[in-house]
């Protein structure tokens, strides 16, 4: 059995394949039959001692069901060592019950995964109201990386105005937002969000005069109906932004919502490859493959 390698799940093949190439370790892809009833199959390739499963957990329903029928066959062929690399994990948003009878999804979500695999590595969980991510999946070993840096560079790296001012369109952005202005030495602030449904919000912003005739960055973890974004968008414009820039983690929206964010009033619009999106431009297998160098043999 080889020491190390990379398993990745129909899907984002190229993620993968680069976290392995910067691991310098053996990739492989379960194959995944789909039934005519729905059920599905994976099949495992040939197991290693340590596996690496990468799976970014975009439209995770049926991403969990495979990743547990998988489990069951990494761990029947020998597998001592299962390390899920999730760079977007789903169901931390819902950490607790807000209205009497909900699921609460993280708790569910982290036991599915922790009775399954030894480590757990992911990127910028939302984890809100969750101190760390090992409460999320007890017992096991879990790093919740920070993209922050990335984005940062990245930024830096194509040019940013010293006036710019970076925004975060909620105070849950505020340890992202504060973390990318300090890399960058700019300016900062948050709006306050008020969540009206799940496709409704209203923003406010204090000190929006400070706005004016100044180039913005708004940046967000994850954005699923964009509905955030495109508010923040049009308030920046609105107090008048020169600029509008967004980078952001984890994209989880369609192309409509993309073409209402630059019809808002975003210039550009990018995203790290947590999930594949066509705004992704910054990868993030350099900063995997740093976290995973210790399952590599010495
Ligand atoms: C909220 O806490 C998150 O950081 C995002 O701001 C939120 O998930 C965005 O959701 P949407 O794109 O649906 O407005």
């Amino acid at each position: 059995m080889t020491p190390v390698a990379v398993h990745a799940f129909p899907g984002p093949a190229r993620q993968a394949q680069a976290l392995a190439e910067a691991l310098d370790a053996p990739f492989a892809q379960v194959e995944l039959h789909r039934f005519p009833d729905g059920e599905i199959l994976p099949t495992v390739p040939a197991p290693s001692q340590t596996v690496i499963v990468y799976a970014s957990l975009d439209q995770p329903n049926e991403k969990l069901i495979a990743l547990c029928l998988a489990a069951e066959a990494w761990r029947r062929l020998g597998v001592r060592r299962l390390v899920l690399v999730a760079p977007y994990l789903a169901y931390m948003r819902q950490d607790a019950a807000f209205a009497p009878g909900q699921a609460i999804s993280q708790r569910a979500v982290g036991g599915l995964l922790s009775e399954r695999f030894d480590r757990l590595v992911t990127v910028d969980a939302h984890l809100h109201r969750t101190r760390e991510l090992g409460a999320v999946v007890p017992g096991i070993e879990a790093e919740n990386l920070d993209a922050a840096p990335l984005i940062g560079d990245w930024l830096a790296a194509r040019g940013v105005d010293p006036r710019t001012m970076i925004l975060g369109p909620d105070e849950e952005s505020a340890p992202l937002v504060q973390a990318m202005a300090g890399r960058l030495g700019l300016g900062w602030r948050c709006f306050s969000k008020t969540r009206l449904g799940d496709r409704e919000v209203r923003l406010a912003l204090a000190g929006a005069d400070d706005l004016k005739g100044r180039p913005v960055v708004i940046v967000d973890d994850i954005v699923s109906t964009g509905r955030t974004l495109i508010a923040a968008i049009g308030k920046a414009r609105e107090h008048g932004a020169s600029t509008a820039r967004v980078a952001l983690v984890h994209a989880l929206f369609d192309q409509s919502v993309l073409q209402a964010m630059v019809a808002a009033g975003a210039d550009e619009v990018v995203s790290t490859d947590s999930v594949p999106h066509p705004t992704n431009a910054i990868p993030l297998a350099a900063l995997l493959a740093a976290a995973l160098a210790s399952e590599l043999p010495r």
